[in-house]
């Protein structure tokens, strides 16, 4: 199969924008071309066609809904799928109740190996493509996740945590050897194919400065990975930062100290930061991964996106599960929606969708790669089926232009609208079929 037609309409934000709603690219009855993995042609179809008139007897998948880019998850926990939903309990109490006992798991490779089968299928049935996901502790973990990674041909981001202290005994591993175990796991999947690999201290509470500077040294050694951690959650959170780093003027601070605040830097949460932290970010074009279920879930606060956005710090959205309830970028597009009406700010839905697509793309420096429809980048897509229930369906109709129909799309949205997900040009997801991709 040399070339793949799609035709539907089709939805993406070619370029980085302040402005979403302006610079989107949007055709009623457009097509997609795909060739060895990659987007070869993206227009109207009249221009296709009218380009290429030999065309017209190709096969073509003609697609009742709306394409659009496969969406992003920029903080997510591959070992916290089974805790989702995990009762009353806020941050450092839902750690040591829920998450610490249910990573021990992850020691187990053949347990590791299953959840991570079953996490890439369920990001695929919610329409995510690419991810920047936590495993554990155990370096397993993470050849378990990318193995899987790998059989799909998915393009995502995974760390292994470090964690010196302050968990329990068997989570924790040293600076040396997580160091160790992290060098040889860049060295083992980063830029392999489409893995990436991200440098992942827990959050400060758990390394010790001697790991944290460790952390560091592997970020200077491996320039081009990513890091991702945790930034600023929760209030306790940050009185006990203050107890355990006098010396440091802030949170954000601790990171800095180890040169772990860069670009390809995303700190999950970001919402009690003081003004220098949201300069520090900036200046240094790190990310704030936008987490608005767990925020709400674990009573953490809320996030300002509009200062955030007004101070030059780069955001991306997240679903962090499992303290946030929904691997949905749309229902976590809902979230974000609410948490920005709580503060009296907006977000548009052009808005929304951009933090989980072109925008956090561009936060990643995968722009060329993933995020749009562009020509050149990797045929990672999403078809959604404007009529997925009776209430969208009647929702949709009365819509008056794009942007409507879009807000009640992330509104009533979650994995009942995705019709089709397409990874590198391969199908692996149909509406209620999980096992679409024939070789898994
Ligand atoms: N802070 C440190 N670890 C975690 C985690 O697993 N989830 C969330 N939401 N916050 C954290
Ligand atoms: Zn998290």
């Amino acid at each position: 199969m040399s070339h793949q037609l799609h035709r539907g309409s089709i939805l993406h934000f070619p370029r980085s924008t302040l402005n979403p709603g302006e610079h989107y690219q949007y055709w009623e009855d457009g097509v997609l071309v795909v060739s060895q993995g990659k987007i070869e042609f993206l227009g109207a179809a009249t221009e296709f066609f009218a380009a290429q008139p030999d065309a017209a007897q190709l096969p073509i998948e003609q697609h009742q809904g709306l394409i659009i880019p496969g969406l992003i998850d920029s903080h997510v926990h591959y070992p916290q799928v089974e805790i989702i939903a995990s009762y009353g309990k806020q941050l450092l109490d839902w750690l040591n109740t829920y998450t610490f006992p249910a990573e021990r798991q992850f020691a187990n490779a053949a347990y590791a190996s299953a959840q991570a089968v079953f996490f890439l299928k369920q990001l695929f049935a919610h329409g995510t493509t690419t991810a920047s996901v936590f495993a554990t502790v155990h370096p397993q973990s993470v050849n378990s996740f990318f193995e899987a990674a790998e059989r799909y041909n998915a393009r995502m981001i995974c760390g292994k945590i470090l964690m010196d202290r302050h968990c329990p005994d068997f989570l924790q591993d040293t600076p040396e050897q997580g160091y160790r175990d992290s060098k040889q796991l860049i060295e083992q999947w980063h830029k392999q194919g489409r893995a990436l690999y991200a440098i992942t201290p827990r959050f400060a509470p758990t390394s010790s400065e001697a790991q944290l500077a460790k952390a560091g040294q592997l970020a200077s050694e491996h320039p081009d990975t990513f890091i991702q951690t945790h930034l600023s959650e929760n209030t306790n959170e940050v009185q006990w930062i203050n107890e355990l780093f006098p010396d440091h003027s802030d949170y954000l601070a601790v990171y800095e100290a180890h040169g772990l605040v860069r670009e390809r830097a995303l700190f999950g949460h970001g919402i009690h930061l003081t003004d220098r932290e949201y300069i520090g970010l900036a200046q240094a074009g790190a990310t704030i991964s936008f987490c608005p279920s767990s925020n709400l879930f674990l009573g953490s606060g809320l996030f300002n996106y509009q200062r955030a956005l007004a101070e030059g710090v780069s955001v991306a959205l997240a679903s962090d599960v499992g303290g946030g309830t929904s691997l949905s970028m749309f229902a976590n597009q809902a979230d974000a929606y609410k948490v920005c009406q709580l503060q009296q700010t907006s977000l548009s839905p052009f808005e929304s969708l951009y933090l989980c697509t072109q925008g956090a793309a561009q936060s990643m420096g995968l722009a060329d790669k993933v995020g749009n429809l562009n020509v050149g980048t990797e045929a990672d897509f999403v078809v959604l089926n404007l009529n997925a229930t009776p209430m969208l369906s009647q929702r949709v109709q009365h819509s008056r232009n794009l942007s409507d129909t879009l807000f009640a799309l992330t509104t009533l949205g979650d994995d009942r609208l995705i019709a089709k997900t397409y990874i590198a040009g391969q199908q692996v997801y149909q509406q209620g079929q999980y096992d679409v991709a024939t070789d898994i």
